[in-house]
């Protein structure tokens, strides 16, 4: 048995990740006098939230009428009727109140000539139900939305006195008799161990859009929350649900915000249609992004891709006002320049739909309790563990999730876990002893890997894993495909016994690290593969073409994923259908938002 000297820290709560969600955790936690650390592997202003371009959705009504009724009939409606009634509701009434919170911690959003919040149009958010025009809903700071939240928030939380342990990788829970009570922790730059005792960990660290080989994400968007959640024997929810952006960057991934069909940009094929209105006649381009992704795919198979190859579609701007593109989306015109070549002003963009968020994540209810259902109690609670943000399944995003929905539940999400840590933590009672065996089968896990003597270089393993997730679960999927990569994916699981590491120091060593990333992202690309496989209908992102069309009688359910190594067990659970608040107590009439066909 390997052991490693560690160095102990006592708090109150531990939020592990430090983008939007995690930081908006943190910040509520440290305001409401727990005593807080931030642990994260990147410095927090480089998380991912920083990337997240067009804006947060909330329903201020600046730009327009708007409600939260059509807001949550949009949120529905996008989630392909999977996302569970309570946490819509939750996410869609708190959006507006969340959003001034962030306006009075100093976001700097852009303004109206009246000097309100800027709103654009996105896709998928609609007025009056779905039967009116789109709405400007997406609150937005340029092109650079969550750039700006994301400075805002780390500055807020240095303030309230939040502690952060900066470039710290979190290598697993430490589970004691049942809960959670803290996280075992490696400092890069110096190689030491570090315990985090904790009456709460909160697991904020973003998505795994890296088990694909072309996706919007960072490097760093490897599932760690996921994978140590997989290994502790919890289970993942709805990971078959993985969201292609309609607009990455031919070649490069980068991501062309949505924003830019919110401002007026549209898709073109090889003969120049403007093929979205054929589609989707009353949204067009800004129908809901799974519709998007799927017809631009059905134009490229046709072969009315553009291009040498025919394998891409074109984004118009170039017919916007240059004083438009400079005020709204100067991000993306320097994007197009650098990753396309484009001058965004005179030629069009080449755009392919690229893997950009995680529906599923771990299974969570609106306050962020991590979930652990049993048969008799599907919606029991694992204590002393929260989840949110692209990490956590609350679940609001259900089968697919509306542009601007994002930014959103991380902040309304990471609000309320602060919320409900502050009634169930008590900041007065001493935390449970470290629990020395827990944490030394941590650091046999983390020697094992160290010293890996296998024939595989990690590199090696992690690209043989994204070109199969690339082509077996795709936007089209096949009984074909899906048994194909069930088969692959588990072969290539099953070669992590065979891994090499060559580098065995504990300081910077990025050898070590993405191999231990690796470990986090098998588990959530095989829970991924294997859940699609299991599901035979179409419902959001998850497009089978064996079974086209939704099967609200056997599958509206959300799946649940246990991970053993190269073993997934799969079971369900039902989707809350109940709203929070009664009609006759100002909720919404649930026929609005009752299952009907997904048209737009
Ligand atoms: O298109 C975008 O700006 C992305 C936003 C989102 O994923 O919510």
């Amino acid at each position: 048995m390997a052991t490693y000297a560690y160095e102990t820290h006592e708090y109150d709560v531990v939020v592990v990740g430090a983008g939007g969600a995690g930081l908006r955790a943190t910040l509520g936690m440290a305001e409401q006098g727990l005593r807080t650390a931030c642990v994260t592997k990147v410095f927090p202003t480089r998380s991912h939230t920083v990337a997240a371009q067009g804006g947060i959705a909330a329903s201020l009504s600046n730009m327009g009428p708007d409600n939260w009724q059509w807001h949550m009939y949009d949120t529905v409606k996008g989630s392909d009727w999977l996302g569970d009634t309570d946490a819509m509701e939750y996410l869609v009434r708190e959006a507006p109140k969340a959003v001034y919170e962030l306006e009075h911690y100093g976001v700097p959003f852009s303004r109206t000539e009246e000097g309100k919040i800027y709103q654009r149009p996105f896709g998928g958010h609609t007025t009056e139900f779905g039967e009116g025009p789109p709405v400007q809903r997406t609150c937005a700071a340029a092109d650079r939305t969550g750039h700006a939240i994301l400075h805002t928030l780390y500055g807020q939380s240095l303030k309230n006195n939040a502690e952060f342990f900066i470039e710290y990788f979190a290598l697993d829970l430490i589970m004691t008799d049942g809960r959670c009570t803290g996280v075992v922790a490696w400092k890069l730059d110096d190689g030491t161990m570090h315990v985090f005792n904790a009456k709460m960990v909160v697991l904020a660290t973003g998505g795994y859009g890296r088990a694909y080989f072309s996706a919007t994400s960072a490097h760093t968007c490897t599932g760690d929350g996921g994978g140590m959640v997989a290994r502790a024997g919890l289970p993942l929810q709805d990971m078959e649900f993985v969201q292609f952006h309609p607009t990455g960057i031919y070649g490069s991934g980068c991501l062309i915000t949505e924003g830019a069909r919110g401002e007026g940009g549209y898709l073109t094929n090889s003969e120049g249609e403007r093929f979205m209105e054929r589609y989707a006649p009353t949204y067009k381009d800004l129908a809901s992004r799974d519709v998007v992704s799927r017809c631009m795919t059905m134009e490229i198979r046709e072969g009315r891709g553009v291009g040498e190859h025919k394998d891409h579609i074109f984004l118009h701007l170039n017919h916007l006002p240059p004083e438009t593109l400079h005020e709204r989306l100067p991000g993306i015109s320097e994007s197009a320049r650098i990753f396309a070549g484009v001058d965004l002003n005179k030629e069009p963009i080449p755009v392919l739909p690229t893997v950009h968020y995680n529906m599923g994540g771990i299974p969570t209810n609106y306050w962020g309790e991590v979930l652990n259902p049993t048969p008799g109690n599907p919606d029991a609670i694992f204590p002393g563990l929260m989840a949110v943000g692209e990490a956590g399944c609350a679940s609001v995003h259900g089968a697919n999730r509306l542009g601007s929905n994002s930014l959103i539940d991380l902040v309304v999400f990471g609000r309320a876990a602060a919320i409900k840590a502050a009634e169930i933590v008590d900041p007065k009672a001493r935390p449970m002893p470290v629990d020395k065996t827990a944490v030394d089968a941590i650091f046999n896990r983390f020697d094992t890997l160290r010293y890996a003597s296998g024939s595989l270089p990690t590199a090696e393993l992690r690209l043989e894993m994204q070109k199969t997730m690339q082509s077996d679960a795709a936007v089209f999927r096949t009984d074909k495909t899906l048994a194909e990569g069930v088969e692959k994916m588990t072969a290539v699981a099953g070669k992590m016994s065979d891994i090499k590491v060559t580098d065995r120091s504990l300081v910077w060593n990025s050898d070590l690290m993405e191999t231990l990333e690796l470990t986090n992202l098998m588990p959530n690309a095989l829970a991924t593969i294997v859940a699609a496989e299991a599901r035979k209908e179409s419902r959001g992102a998850h497009a089978h073409e064996d079974y086209p069309d939704r099967d609200d009688i056997n599958w509206r359910v959300h799946s649940l994923a246990h991970v053993e190594g190269t073993k997934v067990t799969l079971s369900s659970r039902p989707v809350h259908l109940d709203p929070l608040t009664p009609m006759d107590q100002g909720g919404i009439d649930l026929k609005k938002i009752a299952p009907k066909a997904r048209v737009y």
